[in-house]
């Protein structure tokens, strides 16, 4: 795959860089990113390359001490936002400094931190923007698509505001129509049942699928690639909020087959705040998505050729041109940022990202199985036994009486309680469930490599005796 070199203003070269910082550039293979240490120091060795072999019996106990987690607290909310790394802190502050210092402009594509998360994430280079979220790449990809008064989104009643805003968007100023399947919730479900709800009601008028994986709402992981083989088949765009996926799920982006997804690097993969990742399939890789890719604009860059624009879009295995550097490209950069996301995906892919994946599922698996345990399984509104469905969220009823899940005064202050008496965080959801007229107000937890076996007993402990008070 041919990939343009990193474009830098010309005072901003490699080696006006390393010119400017002096003899002591530490050289990490960072365009314009990795600079000397302000007071000469080397950068600390990584934490990460000092774990033990995986099958010692500490390990997890030592990659939670990658992390600067305020150990008085259980932090169980990462959906929301993940901790970064120590060492990530470390390297966004130092640059920080380092740019601080120089007064450091950063007009660039980070084509080398593209590089790097790319290669973690399963796709090139030239797939792959890191965005400043998700809601940010969601925007970007719904006002880049060629969409037409009449053309149809379906979607599903469970998106979050990151997506459901740029639709509304594109609703309001181009007559694009939204339309929307009611999903199911809970233990009783199989990921046939998502191709079927969104296969029944595709039309020659609908232009895209958009869903949620996992929803943030009930922590259902949909079906992405059984999802992406039916759009294919209708010939219909895919778009996945994968909000959730960079970070908990070792997926390899161009086996999903589809066409956009974009991610958060801040919440599962501990990257720095306001940073996600943007994934653009950019070439026809027939095993996993025979189809023309879609007419699509770079609506936020600064480096679009004004002359001549783009050339058409590849039709084969090789991209025509590198789309992630015109989205990437956009004014002066951050190289603390950037410098930091990658050193999250360098993080992760030494602890090894299918190991990760496997011990977050196998800790929300015990969660879930505890849970069904106390309350049983009907509290659940996360899907438990099919694995397809499965992540690392998981949402359920922790109230004694299942009615109180109705009341959301009750709900908010089972979660302030649980933080002021039992010290762990975790937040609660609402939804539209199929066949009631009112939002049930579960809890959602997440678990992640920072937790361990015993942490699953301690909130599932603290939830039942809260439950019980208030009962
Ligand atoms: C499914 C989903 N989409 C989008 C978002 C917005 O994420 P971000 O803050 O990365 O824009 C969230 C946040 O929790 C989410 O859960």
């Amino acid at each position: 795959m041919s990939r343009r070199d990193s474009k830098l203003a010309p005072d901003l070269s490699r080696r006006g860089f390393l010119r400017f910082a002096g003899t002591g550039a530490a050289l990490a293979g960072l365009s314009g990113v990795a600079l000397a240490s302000p007071v000469g120091a080397a950068p600390a060795a990584p934490l990460a390359a000092a774990l033990p072999p995986p099958s010692d019996g500490n390990y997890w106990r030592e990659v939670e001490r990658l992390f600067m987690l305020d150990k008085k607290v259980l932090f169980m909310n990462v959906g929301t936002v993940g901790s970064p790394p120590i060492e990530v802190v470390d390297t966004v502050d130092r640059v920080h400094r380092e740019v601080a210092i120089g007064a450091l402009s950063a007009y660039s594509d980070f084509a080398d931190v593209r590089a790097v998360a790319a290669r973690g994430y399963g796709c090139d280079p030239d797939e792959l923007v890191i965005s400043h979220n998700t809601s940010d790449g969601m925007s970007k990809i719904i006002a880049g698509l060629g969409l037409r008064a009449g053309d149809e989104i379906l979607t599903t009643n469970h998106e979050h505001p990151g997506g459901n805003v740029p639709m509304a968007i594109a609703r309001d100023r181009h007559g694009v129509v939204l339309k929307r399947v009611e999903l199911p919730v809970g233990n009783d479900q199989r990921a046939e049942d998502y191709v079927a709800l969104f296969g029944k009601v595709i039309t020659a008028k609908t232009k895209v699928l958009l869903f949620s994986a996992p929803t943030y709402k009930t922590g259902t992981m949909l079906p992405i690639p059984m999802l992406a083989k039916l759009a294919q088949l209708h010939g219909l765009t895919t778009v996945v909020d994968g909000a959730h996926i960079p970070g908990m799920m070792a997926y390899d982006f161009h086996e999903l087959g589809v066409d956009f997804l974009a991610g958060s690097a801040a919440k599962w993969q501990c990257g720095p705040g306001g940073t996600g990742v943007l994934y653009i399939r950019n070439k026809v890789l027939p095993q996993y998505n025979p189809n023309p890719l879609p007419e699509f604009w770079p609506v936020v860059s600064s480096s679009y050729p004004e002359a001549g624009g783009l050339p058409p879009r590849s039709s084969g295995p090789v991209e025509s041109y590198d789309i992630a550097e015109y989205l990437q490209s956009i004014g002066n950069g951050s190289m603390a940022i950037m410098a930091g996301v990658r050193n999250a995906c360098e993080v992760w892919d030494r602890v090894g990202r299918q190991r990760i994946q496997d011990y977050v599922l196998g800790l929300s698996g015990y969660l879930k199985e505890l849970v069904a345990e106390r309350w049983g399984a009907q509290a659940l509104y996360s899907p438990k036994d099919d694995p397809r469905l499965a992540c690392a969220l998981t949402c359920f009823n922790p109230f004694r009486n299942s009615q109180d899940v109705y009341d959301k005064d009750k709900s908010g202050a089972f979660v302030a309680r649980l933080k002021e008496q039992y010290g762990i965080v975790i937040r609660n959801t609402d939804f539209p469930v199929i066949g009631m007229t009112r939002h049930p107000y579960p809890v959602r937890i997440s678990t992640h490599l920072f937790h361990q076996n015993d942490d699953v007993e301690r909130v599932v402990d603290a939830m039942w005796k809260l439950s019980g008070a208030m009962a």
